[in-house]
């Protein structure tokens, strides 16, 4: 009698310390998981970090264009998916000799900062490219 209470005793705490164990580590993995899902949505590359410290900088650009809306200049979102799809450059456009694709219209009011962008290295006209396309994701 005596070894079959230890017998039960032994199996309980056996089963107890084994499903505790396994229930940490689905919690740990979960966490884990998620932790990662957030950082691959929120870290931007270099270029696209580099570009937005332009953007909103000397390029003056976050005057008239904004993410989600359209304010002077269309929405970043807007700009980017035209890009995409056209499988254009933005970068060549910022040095002034392309055409525009997404309101011909209003070209003459984003013109005027080509005095800008035509003397930024190709690097930051690069790093413009970047973070906007970042924006249409
Ligand atoms: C004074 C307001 C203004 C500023 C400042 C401005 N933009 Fe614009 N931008 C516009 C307007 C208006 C349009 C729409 C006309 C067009 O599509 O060319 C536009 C269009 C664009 C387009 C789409 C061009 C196309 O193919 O049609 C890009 C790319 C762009 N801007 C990037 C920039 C960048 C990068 C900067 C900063 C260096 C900037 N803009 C600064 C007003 C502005």
């Amino acid at each position: 009698m005596k070894a079959f209470i230890t017998t039960v005793l032994f199996v309980a705490l056996f089963v107890f310390t084994s499903s505790c164990g396994g229930k940490k580590e689905d919690q740990d993995f979960g966490k884990k998981a998620a932790k990662e899902s957030v950082q691959s949505e929120t870290v931007a590359s270099p270029m696209e970090t580099k570009g937005k410290e332009i953007f909103e900088g000397k390029g003056t650009c976050a005057t008239c264009h904004k993410p989600d809306v359209k304010l002077v200049g269309p929405s970043l979102k807007e700009i980017a998916k035209i890009y995409n799809e056209k499988k254009a450059s933005i970068a060549t456009f910022l040095k002034g000799n392309e055409k525009p694709l997404v309101d011909p219209s209003q070209f003459e009011v984003m013109k005027a900062n080509f005095a800008l962008t035509k003397n930024f290295t190709d690097e930051e006209r690069q790093a413009l490219e970047a973070y906007v396309l970042s924006q249409g994701k």
